[in-house]
C-alpha cells in the first residue's frame, strides 16, 4: 500500500486496465457460466442500497420490509406465499443454510413423540450429543459441489445417490441410502451440469413417508421453470406445493438477472430459521439465523426491483428466449456432426464429438474465442444458454463448430 494515496484519475486508469483483461457476458463469448449481464434496473437498485446492512435490520427497516416482500414474492412463485427465508450471496450459502437447518432440526426432538410443533417452537428440546453422531445427507451424484462444502463444515457424511439413464436422481438409490442417521435428502431442479429436473414429487412422497427433511436446489431452475410452465412447457413440479419440500434454494443472480452476489433461501416455516438462530447481543435484533453477519441489502433491493419491473411477463420472455436459442443450438450441433449426450430439459446443452477428444474440441473453440466448460458426469462440452446470448452469438458459434469438426 502506498504511503500517500494516488489521484482518482490514476485509480480509475488502473481499474480500466484490470477490466480490459476480463471477459464480458455482453460479448456473447461466455458460454459455460450460469451468470449473466445484470439487468440495468437491478444495478440501479443495487447501488441505491449499497450501505444497507441486513445483518442489523433495525437500522435498515425499509430494506428489511423489502426483504420480507421479496421472500413472499419468491414463495408465491414457488407455491407458498407464507414462507420464511433470506436473500444471501448465492446457491452455495443457501445450500449450506438448508443443510444446517436440516441437521439442527434433526437434533431437536419435539416434546410430543418426535413431532415438530411449528406453532410453538419453544416446546422443543435438544437431544443428548451421543444420539446425534454420524449424521448423513443423501444427495444426487449430480448435486452441486456446495453440498460437499456443507457436509465438511457441518460434519455430515455425504452419501451420493446414482442417476438414472436420463441423468436424474435414481429414486431406488436414494431410498437405499436413507438410514436412521439421514438428516436430509436433496433433489435438484436444474442440475449444474445438464439442467435436469429430478423427480421431486416422488422424493417428496418418500421424505414424507420417512419423515425426512427434503431440500430442493433450484438455484438454476427456480427462476425459469415456473415461467416456462406458464408459457406452455411441461416441466415437473418441484416447489412448496409438494408437501414434503421443506426448503428451496433459488438464485436471483442466475436466471433472475440480478447482480452478483444474490442468492435466495426459502423455508416452509419459521421453525427452520429458529433452529439456526444465534443470539446477537449488540445488534438491533436479538437473534440471527444466517451464516454471515454483515449482509448486503443491495441484493435484496435489486431482486425486489427486478421482480416488480419485469413481472411474470418479463421473466416468461427471458426464459422462453433462452429455450428457443437452446433449440437452435441443439439443432445446429446435430447438423454439424456432433452428438448430444442427452436431450436438454432446460437451457443447458451438452455434446461430444464422435472423432475428437473433449479437450481437443474445447481447445479449438477456445482458440476461436469461445469460453465453454466441460461437464464431469457425463464428460461433455457444456453450454449454458444464458440471457446474455443472442441469436447471432449462437449462429456464429455454430459456424465455428462446423469449421473445427
Ligand atoms: C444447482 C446449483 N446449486 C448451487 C450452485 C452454487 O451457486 P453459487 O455459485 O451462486 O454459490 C450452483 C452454481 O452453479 C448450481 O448450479
Amino acid at each position: 500500500m502506498e504511503d500517500k494515496g494516488i489521484s482518482k484519475d490514476e485509480v480509475f486508469k488502473f481499474l480500466r486496465n484490470f477490466k480490459k483483461q476480463d471477459m464480458t457476458h455482453r460479448s456473447g463469448r461466455i458460454l459455460g457460466s450460469m451468470c449473466t449481464c445484470p439487468h440495468e434496473v437491478g444495478l440501479k437498485a443495487y447501488s441505491m442500497f449499497s450501505e444497507s446492512n441486513l445483518g442489523d435490520p433495525g437500522l435498515f427497516q425499509g430494506t428489511k420490509i423489502m426483504e420480507d416482500e421479496v421472500i413472499a414474492m419468491l414463495g408465491e412463485l414457488l407455491g407458498k406465499k407464507d414462507v420464511c427465508g433470506h436473500i444471501i450471496t448465492g446457491g452455495t450459502e443457501a445450500n449450506i443454510m438448508a443443510m444446517r437447518a436440516a441437521r439442527n432440526s434433526f437434533r431437536i426432538n419435539a416434546l410430543n413423540s418426535g413431532e415438530r410443533d411449528n406453532q410453538n417452537s419453544s416446546k422443543i428440546k435438544v437431544l443428548k450429543p451421543s444420539k446425534i453422531k454420524n449424521l448423513e445427507i443423501v444427495v444426487p451424484k449430480s448435486a452441486h459441489f456446495s453440498f460437499k462444502k456443507a457436509a465438511d463444515m457441518l460434519c455430515l457424511k455425504l452419501r451420493e445417490a446414482e442417476l438414472d439413464d436420463n441423468y436424474c436422481v435414481d429414486l431406488a438409490s436414494v431410498d437405499s441410502l436413507i438410514s436412521d442417521n439421514t438428516v436430509a435428502v436433496v433433489g435438484v431442479a436444474g442440475t449444474t451440469e445438464l439442467g435436469k429436473v429430478d423427480a421431486i414429487e416422488e422424493l417428496s412422497k418418500l421424505c414424507l413417508e420417512k419423515d425426512i427433511f427434503l431440500h430442493v436446489d433450484a438455484a438454476f431452475g427456480g427462476f425459469s421453470i415456473p415461467f416456462l410452465n406458464e408459457i406452455g412447457y411441461d416441466l415437473p413440479k418441484f416447489d412448496f406445493s409438494l408437501e414434503g419440500v421443506c426448503s428451496i434454494t433459488i438464485d436471483p443472480h442466475k436466471m433472475g438477472l440480478a447482480p452478483i452476489p444474490t442468492g435466495g433461501i426459502l423455508f416452509r416455516d419459521k421453525s427452520y430459521l429458529e433452529v439456526m438462530s444465534i443470539e446477537t447481543p449488540y445488534l438491533t435484533e436479538d437473534r440471527q439465523s444466517t451464516i454471515v453477519g454483515t449482509r448486503t441489502g443491495a441484493s435484496t433491493a435489486a431482486t425486489w426491483a427486478l421482480m416488480k419491473y419485469l413481472g411474470k411477463e418479463g421473466y416468461q420472455k427471458v426464459a422462453g428466449k433462452c429455450m428457443e436459442l437452446t433449440n437452435l443450438l441443439t439443432q445446429g450441433i446435430r447438423e454439424s456432426g456432433f452428438e448430444l449426450v442427452t436431450e436438454p430439459q432446460l437451457n443447458i446443452v451438452a455434446f461430444r464429438s464422435p472423432k475428437m477428444s473433449l479437450w481437443e474440441v474445447a481447445d479449438k473453440l477456445e482458440e476461436k474465442g469461445w469460453a465453454v466448460s466441460i461437464s464431469s458426469y457425463p464428460q461433455a462440452i457444456r453450454i449454458v444458454v444464458m440471457p446474455h446470448l443472442k441469436r447471432e452469438h449462437i449462429e456464429e458459434f455454430l459456424d465455428d463448430l462446423k469449421k473445427i469438426k
